[in-house]
């Protein structure tokens, strides 16, 4: 099993700072920085894309993880990888060629992970299995960051804790982390806990040191 990373999410950072919000995260112990895509289509808002990626790689020590929520994914990840993305995530939901699409970002060079929607059960992920280095858990409908934990998703990251058996593959969780909900996710079994407003906005994420995560407030 993998130790516990705190991802914080830029998306819940000073837009017109990110080389130092990122510097900053990290500094501060954070082991990944989650970058969140957004296309106006599939989720209801709109962020950033590869040229942005690209600018922020130099100000990123350690894992650039990027979430694509988007659709269509598949001429896009080209841009993405050579952005310098770490790991690619791209959501089940987003289009009926998600084996496709995991092949051509591992064909990239880049780690693939597989999202799911807090209404997509964790038997979508099990066709996936040898396609995947991660599975991200929504704890959150995606597009927004700063909204609750959906509690009732524990059961989904138990499901795939207990489905990839001992295959090496990152349970990541996103939406809603914080100190509160963050020992909870742990404990069902995510490894990855990303956090964006629980981190840029004044608060803190924590598990207990058991699960060996940082803590990280910015
Ligand atoms: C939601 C994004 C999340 C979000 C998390 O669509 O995928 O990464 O930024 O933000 P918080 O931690 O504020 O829920
Ligand atoms: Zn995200």
């Amino acid at each position: 099993s993998h130790p516990i990373r705190i991802a914080p999410s830029i998306l819940a950072a000073d837009f017109a700072n990110f080389g130092a919000e990122c510097r900053a995260a990290e500094d501060a112990g954070a082991d990944w920085i989650h970058v969140d895509v957004m296309d106006g289509h599939f989720v209801p808002n709109l962020t950033f894309g590869p040229a942005m990626c690209k600018a922020l790689r130099p100000h990123i020590r350690g894992t650039m993880d990027v979430h694509l929520m988007i659709a269509p994914v598949d001429p896009y990840i080209q841009a993405f990888a050579d952005a310098g993305a770490d790991v690619l995530t791209a959501h089940v939901e987003a289009g009926p060629h998600i084996h496709r699409t995991l092949q051509a970002i591992r064909a990239a060079g880049v780690k693939a992970g597989v999202a799911l929607n807090p209404g997509t059960p964790a038997s979508a992920a099990q066709p996936l299995l040898d396609m995947v280095d991660l599975i991200c858990v929504m704890t959150v409908n995606p597009g927004f960051g700063g909204q609750s934990f959906i509690a009732s998703q524990l059961q989904t990251i138990r499901d795939v804790k207990a489905m990839i058996g001992d295959r090496p593959i990152h349970i990541e969780v996103d939406g809603g982390v914080d100190t509160k909900t963050a020992p909870d996710v742990a404990r069902a079994g995510a490894d990855v806990l990303v956090a964006g407003s629980a981190v840029f906005r004044g608060g803190s994420v924590e598990a207990p040191d058991a699960y060996g995560a940082n803590i990280v407030a910015i």
